[in-house]
């Protein structure tokens, strides 16, 4: 039986979680698929941390660069945007395939790494960045391939949707609910790459330019985190038939491309709206197929693993065989589609507004919404007992949101209102 060797660089939570799965599972994946895959070497600066796996103590190493000569494919699992950078150019400059869990740094050097695995005719299988152990990748780039990509939904950070769920259900704010992720060990220390959004854009902008065949990069993808959701606007939502996910929307309107990652009002009623606690869901619309979901852990260190060695059994496959990018990730070519600016786009919104109750108030807000083309669909006031001010809801149709902002700066100027307004973007989906 052909036999592929696997050098892990990274001995971590998720180095850790391969070398458990390939020495519980090797016997199945060989049998099934036809090639063993033999756990090599692993280089990691500290080699003797108990990781709670059994596997022999010489294949243990300190030195990464080494471990690239002695295998047959890398698996990088070190993360940062440095290091592993270095480790997968060298290991392609070898001609070695390498797996990769590391999402930022696809996102941010991904045109770059992706030119020398074409140059070197190895690949880059990267499974695991998104939605941990979703196989969505694979399912976008080979069993969505007939398909023309419409519209990617995804709540692909389980921090953030652990944090929302449970501010939901449990009708506390954002800190104490973070707070406690933390101290469960669910949230990061340092949580900021989590609820400002970037991981979640990290992986959009990877799906993005797996759908549409070119590379657009983190630079001009919108990113809002959660921090400044309250607990007013979910009980708001809530009321209006919605929840708020912070959610990747990828779209092609016309010839050109929305990415955009925010909290985002989806209807409690479709399957995304149901997506809770830590897990992920992406939803895939395809011109031929229609809506598909994806659903699972996004995070952790067997499911994590678990796209990992689904990625190195591609790899064992494709050296058996002699073959390489049998399904090719990205054209490397001239950019054919723009990349809207949020300001461009066109969508529903919350609006939620402080006001004095007084007459004429609600006049004025019609008219200013009116002028500026935006629609209204929805509109809340709860009658004011003691207090003087009180919160008004809006939800628009669609509206244009330069227009939108527009308008929001008229209203702010209004007396009666308050200069804390609150917009979300609502996706009908
Ligand atoms: N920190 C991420 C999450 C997993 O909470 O989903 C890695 O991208």
């Amino acid at each position: 039986m052909k036999e592929v060797k696997v050098g892990i660089i990274g001995f971590g939570t998720v180095g850790a979680g391969v070398a458990a799965n390939i020495l519980k599972n090797g016997e199945v994946i060989a049998k099934r698929a036809g090639v063993k895959l033999t756990l090599t070497r692993i280089a990691d600066l500290d080699t003797t941390t108990d990781r709670g796996v059994t596997i022999p103590q010489d294949i243990l190493t300190t030195d990464a660069m080494a471990l690239i000569n002695e295998v047959d494919v890398v698996v990088e699992l070190v993360g940062g945007t440095t290091f592993a950078k270095d480790f997968i150019l060298e290991a392609l400059k070898q001609g070695k395939p390498v797996v990769t869990a590391n999402k930022a740094l696809l996102a941010i050097h991904g045109k770059e790494l992706f030119a020398a695995a074409e140059q070197s005719k190895a690949d880059i299988y990267y499974e695991a960045s998104v939605a941990g152990g979703i196989p969505v990748i694979k399912a976008l780039r080979e069993g969505l391939a007939a398909n023309r990509i419409n519209r990617i939904y995804g709540i692909m950070n389980g921090t953030c949707n652990y944090i929302l769920t449970r501010m939901e259900r449990e009708k506390m704010d954002f800190a104490p609910i973070l707070q406690d992720a933390q101290d469960l060990g669910y949230a990061e220390a340092e949580p900021s790459l989590d609820v400002d959004g970037f991981d979640t854009a990290h992986k959009a902008a990877i799906l993005a330019s797996l759908a549409y065949g070119q590379w657009f990069g983190m630079d001009p993808i919108h990113v809002e985190g959660i921090r400044d959701i309250s607990l007013v606007d979910l009980k708001f939502a809530d009321e209006l038939g919605y929840r708020v996910k912070l959610l990747a929307v990828i779209k092609q309107v016309d010839d050109d491309v929305q990415i955009r990652v925010h909290p985002t009002l989806v209807a409690k009623d479709t399957m995304l709206g149901n997506i809770a606690d830590v897990f992920n869901g992406v939803m895939i619309d395809g011109d031929t197929v229609g809506e598909t979901l994806f659903y699972g852990r996004g995070a952790g260190r067997d499911a994590t693993a678990s796209a990992v060695v689904a990625d190195l059994v591609d790899v064992a496959l494709n050296l058996k065989f002699g073959s390489h990018r049998r399904v090719p990730a990205f054209r490397i070519g001239p950019q054919y589609r723009h990349l809207v600016k949020i300001e461009e786009i066109e969508t529903r919104y919350y609006i939620r507004l402080q006001v004095q109750d007084r007459a004429g108030v609600v006049a004025k807000i019609a008219n200013i919404l009116g002028d500026k083309n935006i629609s209204i669909s929805s509109f809340i006031q709860r009658e004011a007992h003691d207090e003087q001010s009180v919160p008004l809801l809006i939800l628009t149709h669609e509206a244009k949101e330069k227009q939108l902002f527009k308008a929001i700066e008229d209203l702010r100027k209004v007396e009666e209102i308050s200069e804390e307004v609150k917009i979300l973007r609502i996706e009908d989906i």
